[in-house]
């Protein structure tokens, strides 16, 4: 009836919530009738053999160890009294406390289990009820070897369950930052298609009446100037005139009508060329017709744009003046989208301005005035650029816009302003998409992570930033000349 299963500990292969059933289980059972010496010649045939379970007409009574056999029989007189007795004798004698489980007990708690009993039980085999009236043993020894491989088990399912741990939150991080970056380009296409339209929109439905009134000034200039010299022939030659002429001429003020209708004019003119420049400059802003890639002078772009600034940067009785100092270098025409990178030229000034102002409104006027004396002295800038900031500048807010080539093969525009910079956390968090230090309501914290959206993924070039607190900012943007293949039929938004 013992079921010699080999030496392994267990039947099959053991999961982490395997159970006692599924470990190799002993059924030697002895009735209790038999003389003692009978478990000798059965333990020594059986050298696996933990114990015998004891039975009282197929009943289970009890269990009787290897170990406690013999050491009982060891003891003097013990084996000339026992083996000739029924076990059942033997059995009073031997009788210790058994740790009987359910088959479907897990091994896990089944070693919990066993270790908690007293120290001189430890080794004792375990009983395991298979049916209500059928028991087995188990080894406790084969019971601590599956629980190793058990643990073996837990320990490789445990670093793969973090490896995959760590694989989906990498997933999860690249899902959200493409998420992040869609969602900015929604928001980027959205703001852009409305409020381009719109500008251009108004654009248009201004260039048209811009158009009447600045060429018929033209001809208004010339018959005005007819009728002046008209004037003066009709007095040549009629210097005495009547009295309702002259009491008229001194009611209109003539003399300083005729000196100053030039002047109104001409006011008038400069008025509607700049009104036309600045819808030019709206177009040439959006380009809305511009989905392609083109070859375009990027100075125009940088002129349009500031051009749009020009209310904010002129101070009203509150802010003083921005000053822009343009240092432009020769460059060839760039391949770019120059819509959009009308855009990060829009962003990245509009934020040096806003710095500015924000910071002008400071009261701590020493840290300012020290900060505006280095006049953002650019940080990269090539020494064949010829500073325009004078000493007699140093003193005021100003936006300092450089332009270089390199290597003939991309060009380089900083922008550089002498506010207040920013903090090293500032500045690591600069690109990231909603990132803001704006007051609720006033930033969404898209310009920049927009910028460099179109500079670095549309363009192919790089978007930098160096600043320091007290010691200005500066953006250097490098835009290579030429596009790959790739790029050129591949807008991601316009
Ligand atoms: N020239 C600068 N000087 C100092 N801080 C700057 C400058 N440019 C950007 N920053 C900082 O970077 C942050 C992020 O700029 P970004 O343009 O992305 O968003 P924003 O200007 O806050 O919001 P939005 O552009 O939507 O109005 C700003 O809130 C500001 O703290
Ligand atoms: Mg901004």
């Amino acid at each position: 009836m013992y079921e010699p299963d080999g030496l392994s500990p267990q039947k099959s292969q053991l999961g982490l919530r395997s159970t006692l059933q599924e470990l190799t289980l002993y059924d030697f059972l002895l009735e209790s009738e038999c003389l003692g010496g009978e478990v000798a010649k059965i333990f020594q045939a059986n050298p696996l053999l933990p114990g015998i379970i004891i039975t009282q007409e197929g009943k289970f009574t009890g269990m009787i160890s290897r170990r406690r056999y013999f050491e009982h029989m060891s003891r003097p007189y013990s084996l000339e009294l026992f083996s000739q007795q029924p076990l059942f004798i033997l059995y009073r004698f031997t009788k210790t406390d058994l740790l009987i489980l359910d088959r479907q007990t897990s091994i896990m708690t089944a070693v919990r289990q066993s270790l908690e009993r007293s120290p001189e039980l430890i080794h004792e085999p375990i009983v395991v009820q298979v049916e209500p009236d059928n028991y087995k043993l188990l080894d406790v020894h084969q019971l601590l070897l599956s629980q190793l491989q058990i643990h073996e088990l837990a320990t490789v399912a445990m670093r793969e369950s973090q490896a995959q741990l760590r694989h989906q939150a990498q997933q999860l991080e690249l899902a959200l930052l493409e998420l992040q970056r869609t969602q900015t380009q929604l928001i980027q296409t959205e703001k852009m298609s409305s409020l381009g339209q719109l500008v251009a929109g108004v654009a248009h439905e201004i260039n048209n009446p811009i158009g009447f009134i600045y060429s018929n000034l033209h001809h208004a200039k010339e018959y005005t100037q007819g009728l002046m010299q008209m004037l003066e022939v009709y007095r040549e030659h009629y210097p005495e005139s009547i009295a309702e002429i002259a009491a008229e001429s001194e009611k209109i003020e003539l003399d300083y009508l005729l000196e100053d209708l030039p002047k109104v004019l001409n006011s008038m003119q400069q008025g509607a060329e700049r009104v036309r420049d600045i819808v030019l400059s709206l177009r040439n802003f959006c380009r809305l017709d511009e989905a392609e890639m083109k070859q375009v002078n990027i100075h125009d772009g940088i002129n349009n744009t500031i051009m749009l600034l020009q209310s904010q940067l002129k101070g009203k009785p509150g802010p003083e003046a921005i000053a822009i100092h343009k240092e432009y270098s020769d460059l060839p025409l760039v391949q770019c989208y120059p819509g959009q990178l009308n855009q990060v030229f829009m962003n990245i000034l509009v934020n040096a301005i806003y710095a500015i102002i924000e910071w002008n409104k400071h009261e701590n006027v020493d840290e300012k005035s020290q900060n505006k004396s280095q006049l953002c002295e650019p940080k990269n800038l090539h020494t064949n650029t010829q500073s325009s900031i004078s000493n007699s500048t140093n003193s005021i807010s100003a936006i300092r816009i450089s332009t270089e080539l390199i290597e003939g093969k991309k060009v380089i525009i900083r922008i550089s302003d002498n506010g207040p910079g920013m903090t090293e956390d500032v500045r690591k968090r600069l690109f990231d998409p909603f990132f803001t230090t704006k007051p609720v309501g006033k930033g969404t914290g898209l310009g920049l992570s927009i910028s460099y959206e179109i500079v670095v993924n549309q363009h192919g070039g790089e978007l930098k930033c160096f600043s320091e607190p007290g010691k200005g900012t500066e953006f250097a943007i490098e835009i290579p000349l030429q596009q790959s293949s790739l790029a050129k039929i591949l807008p991601r938004f316009a």
